[in-house]
């Protein structure tokens, strides 16, 4: 399941005829987290990251080149797109029309099941799914590597969803020219032991968007912090223990590794200045109750991106137990359990 790509290129239509391509694409929670980028305008990260694509909160993305239209006409769970989230998804339309030679406006529908700007990475299984929509319909390439490229500049994160279960986004080489450096950043897939079968249960402590975008904590933390430099620094050897631990199936090792690399990525963002803090009380309360079944002897660990929502990562087998200790420490908040999902792939049953 991991690697595949099902993505049947489709032609654009240069008469004028129109195409509508649909894909969906799931989010993915990284273990060894994307934290600062080296370059903003072709997202580029400073370090490598390794994710798990999730079974959960799908974003099904339908495009449909518009020739003759003058503007893109974007919604977004049924409602026009506003504001940045516009900006961002018409901005990436301009690129690909760049790369395609093709200038059709598009009609794109995006529906959502992610709480959206809640650190649930709403922007990573948007964009991958966007880029493998609109990649097949202006007929660009549309072999995995080259999809994970496009997803990063949409949203970094983004790179990892085009692949199911684990996926690893390569940061990079700098130095060279854009093309250089824009070919040498994308995602592909990890190998994790036959019998690993873990399980993320996801408390989602608040849904409301986040009071700083992903973007602009990065920049602040990467410009101010003291602690980002040595964190980047070891993010590298978490990934090596991370890929090893993967490996060999080895679910302690994984969740230390994956908690380790969490808090101090979010230690660096406490030391930027001004501070960046995502966590809340009730994240705190659901890494007090973490750290309690740990001490039973349940072998579960936290992640939490950029937002107060925390995933704890354990065995399927222990998933409803864990889920059950943290609806106590979240009382009424919404608790999910998700495990490895599939890759970015195109619908079929469209209409040309
Ligand atoms: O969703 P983005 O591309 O703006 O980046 C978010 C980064 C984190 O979710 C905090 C970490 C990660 O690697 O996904």
């Amino acid at each position: 399941m991991r690697s595949e790509q099902r993505t049947a290129p489709v032609r654009p239509s240069e008469d004028g005829e129109a195409v509508t391509v649909t894909a969906v694409a799931h989010p993915n929670i990284a273990l060894v987290k994307y934290w600062g980028k080296s370059d903003e305008r072709l997202f580029l990260p400073r370090t490598d990251s390794l994710s798990m694509t999730l079974d959960v909160f799908p974003t099904t993305t339908r495009v449909r080149l518009a020739p003759g239209a003058e503007h893109d006409t974007l919604t977004f769970n049924g409602a026009p797109a506003t504001g940045e989230a516009r900006r961002r998804i018409a901005g990436f339309l301009d690129l690909v029309r760049e790369r395609a030679a093709l200038g059709h406006r598009a009609v794109v529908d995006t529906e959502n099941t992610v709480p959206t700007g809640a650190g649930l990475a709403s922007s990573a299984s948007g964009f991958a799914a966007l880029a493998v929509a609109a990649a097949a319909a202006y007929g660009l390439a549309s072999d995995a590597t080259a999809l994970s490229r496009l997803a990063r500049r949409g949203s970094g994160s983004a790179s990892r969803s085009i692949f199911g279960a684990f996926a690893v986004w390569h940061a990079g080489v700098r130095g060279g020219t854009d093309e250089q450096a824009d070919l040498s950043s994308y995602a592909e897939p990890v190998h994790a032991a036959e019998r690993f079968d873990p399980a993320l249960v996801i408390a989602v402590v608040d849904a409301g968007p986040k009071a700083l975008s992903s973007r602009e904590a990065m920049r602040r933390t990467v410009d101010t912090s003291p602690l980002y430099e040595p964190w980047a620094r070891s993010s590298r050897a978490d990934l090596a223990d991370m890929r090893a631990a993967l490996g060999r199936g080895d679910l302690d090792a994984v969740g230390e590794v994956a908690e380790r690399n969490a808090l101090g990525m979010h230690a660096t963002m406490l030391a930027a200045r001004p501070a960046v803090r995502y966590m809340s009380p009730a994240s705190l309360s659901v890494l007090d109750a973490v750290l309690q079944l740990r001490r039973e002897g349940t072998a579960a660990y936290v992640t939490m991106d950029a937002g107060p929502n925390v995933k704890v990562l354990c065995r399927r087998a222990d998933a409803e137990r864990v889920a059950a200790a943290v609806r106590g420490a979240a009382p009424g908040r919404a608790v999910h359990i998700a495990g490895p999902g599939p890759g970015a792939r195109l619908l079929d049953g469209d209409a040309r």
